[in-house]
């Protein structure tokens, strides 16, 4: 007997600094899927995401926020993992690049290359790319559009990766799944037309300390891409647990974003050659998800963030969305009424209203039990062949990864069973032949059950809800015998009614209550407060401070603790405009307070005055005198 298939997925382990956006959602979500998928198919899955901790900006970052680099994961760390569990994702192991196991065995791996005579030492000048953390080649340094450039020359170590530059080529020629889509592949093979130079591989201490010392050499820390990549080994027992690692390696799949194709398609072939590991198998690169047709920036201030479309939407509409809409080797655009309307006509409509249509008659004519299907007619025939038909017609496009092709076959048998429901409209036959009315139901029922279960690694909660209202119990699914085989749901079951699991939204409403949208609609009347009398104003103390010091409130998300100079004299006042600025954008910045406002304790912190800011519903701006003044200065 053949051991059960095994399946093993990765994502890229995201910069720990970054705020996780749709991007970094998608490529989740799609190795989720693709987790859940393998698991629903019975298949032994492993599943690793996880973050990129060391590094020139961490470091920088953390010394901005003048704590210690560690500290600074730790507490960045979180904002991803949280929202990965309420995206319901379901990776076996996150694993972080600053966990002591992966960090010996980077220090392993450097070790054994360094004996093999794969690593020497020296002299490089060329052009740095700061943002990339990386030499340029020339080449790249001309054509590119590079910004953060700098002529640097060093002594650093270096991976002879040109010596494996045609064995790689080979490899790829020989194994044309290793690099996927097909013109990714071609892309690399260009790039390799050149030849490929060795890669640094070390940072001197004195420029960068925070990563993972060289064994052989204690004033360098390795590169960070030698201490990323490895993650993808090291999550799964290289080389402690031999047994473990070699039940997952290699890779079915590395997910990745196209940016970071040559690293993976290049730097982390040769590397795996050098140690001696079989490479991957297949190295995917998705598109990029752009916000209409913009890039997402922070700087644009144009970054979607997935719960807050996940919280409006539901985590499955999200899913849902970014699923289906993106074809995985090509770019998609986000707007939210491209959602929408997907949400509208898939996830409402042929499914949401199925599944109403089907409670609703069930309820109203048969009590709430699922009537039998005796005598099946040619128009059941169809139907049922094709939902049986279905599964294997989706595991085809699952496993070329054309997940949105996949999902939109279950749409289209969706369709199918709304019009054979249409054509047999049950609610008129069931005035002269109930019996039959009611087969007409089953049969609905059973081809929507078959259809839902392909949907369930992409929305696993909203599917579970489905089934739940079909009486089905959440064990049964996907391992009950019979599952996937016509006939699962008997007569008699019980068929609960339901509120509808995914109700239309109203687009034009929602669209006009959206903030972009409300910037360009007419202002709301200003409503003025009473008069007061000047003597009144008077009794405010209003006076411009310099910020010395900022920091995050430590038990509340919006607030900051902040140190003013009132001018011989520092306070403390807390603000609520940690959403809008980071701590250390303020520091050094004047602003003007209420002076003699009545000291309050905010969530355990004492304010001792409150910042003068202007709100406009969508950011809050302090405000600034337009020349600097003394500390203290009255404002009048
Ligand atoms: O590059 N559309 O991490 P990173 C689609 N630490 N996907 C996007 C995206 C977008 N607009 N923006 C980001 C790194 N992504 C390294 C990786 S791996 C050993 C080390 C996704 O935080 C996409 O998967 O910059 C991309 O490759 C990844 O986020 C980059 O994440
Ligand atoms: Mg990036």
């Amino acid at each position: 007997m053949s051991a059960k298939p095994r399946f093993y997925v990765t994502t890229p382990i995201y910069y720990v600094n970054d705020e996780p956006h749709i991007g970094h959602a998608y490529t989740t979500i799609l190795a989720d899927v693709l987790a859940r998928y393998h698991r629903d198919r019975g298949e032994r899955t492993f599943f690793l995401t996880g973050t990129d901790e060391h590094g020139q900006k961490v470091q920088q970052a953390a010394e901005k926020r003048q704590v210690d680099p560690k500290q600074h994961c730790d507490e960045y760390v979180v904002r991803f993992q949280e929202k990965w569990e309420k995206l319901n994702i379901s990776h076996d192991y996150f694993i972080r690049t600053t966990d002591e196991n992966h960090t010996e065995v980077v220090k392993y791996l450097l070790q054994k290359l360094w004996d093999d005579g794969f690593i020497y030492r020296d002299t490089y000048e060329g052009w740095y790319s700061v943002a990339e953390e990386r030499f340029l080649t020339d080449k790249e340094y001309e054509e590119g559009d590079w910004r953060e450039v700098k002529r640097l020359s060093e002594t650093n170590y270096f991976f002879k990766m040109s010596e494996f530059q045609q064995q790689l080529i080979d490899y790829i020629h020989d194994n044309p799944q290793f690099i996927q889509p097909d013109f990714r592949r071609n892309e690399v093979l260009g790039f390799l037309r050149q030849p490929l130079g060795d890669l640094c591989i070390s940072r001197p201490k004195s420029r960068l300390s925070w990563g993972i010392d060289l064994p052989f050499d204690p004033d360098y820390v390795t590169y960070v891409w030698f201490d990323a990549l490895t993650n993808y080994i090291t999550g799964i027992g290289y080389p402690q647990d031999p047994e473990r690692f070699k039940k997952w390696w290699p890779v079915d799949y590395h997910l990745i974003g196209k940016d970071i194709l040559t690293t993976h398609a290049v730097y982390w072939p040769t590397m795996l050659m050098a140690a001696k590991i079989p490479l991957p198998k297949t190295i995917f690169a998705h598109g990029w998800w752009l916000v209409g047709t913009a890039k997402m920036s922070k700087s644009l201030g144009n970054v979607v963030r997935p719960l807050d479309l996940a919280d409006k939407y539901s985590v499955d509409a999200l899913r849902y969305f970014l699923m289906r809409e993106m074809a995985p080797g090509q770019d998609a655009s986000f707007t939210e009424e491209i959602f929408i309307t997907r949400y509208n006509s898939d996830l409402a409509n042929d499914l949401g209203n199925l599944v109403n249509r089907v409670t609703k008659l069930v309820g109203r004519f048969f009590e709430g039990k699922l009537p039998g299907n005796a005598d099946p007619t040619p128009e059941d025939a169809d139907i049922t062949e094709k939902a049986m038909a279905l599964k294997a017609v989706v595991d085809t496009e699952v496993d070329e990864l054309k997940i949105n092709i996949a999902i939109e076959r279950v749409l289209e048998m969706l369709r199918d069973i709304n019009r054979y429901m249409d054509n047999q409209a049950p609610w008129k036959v069931v005035k002269t032949d109930p019996v039959r009315a009611g087969g007409i139901l089953y049969t609905t029922a059973e081809a929507l059950r078959l259809a839902a279960s392909a949907l369930h690694p992409v929305m696993p909660a909203k599917i579970m809800e489905l089934f739940d209202i079909f009486g089905i119990p959440d064990n049964a699914f996907p391992n009950a015998h019979h599952w996937f085989e016509w006939g699962f749901l008997k007569a008699g079951a019980p068929v609960k009614a339901t509120a509808g699991l995914f109700p239309r939204i109203d687009k034009e409403a929602e669209l006009a209550s959206t903030t972009d949208q409300k910037s360009e609609s007419k202002p709301k009347p200003i409503k003025i407060k009473p008069e007061v009398a000047f003597e009144d104003f008077e009794k405010l103390d209003l006076r411009v401070v310099t910020i010395v010091a900022a920091e995050k409130h430590p038990n509340a998300d919006r607030l900051l603790k902040l140190q003013v100079d009132l001018g011989g004299e520092q306070r403390q006042v807390i603000a609520g405009v940690a959403e809008y600025f980071q701590p250390d954008e303020l520091v050094g910045r004047q602003i003007t307070i209420i002076a003699n406002l009545k000291p309050a304790k905010i969530r355990g912190e004492v304010s001792q005055g409150m910042i003068l800011a202007a709100d406009d519903d969508q950011s809050i701006a302090p405000l600034v005198p337009i020349i600097p003044v003394k500390n203290g200065s009255k404002v009048r």
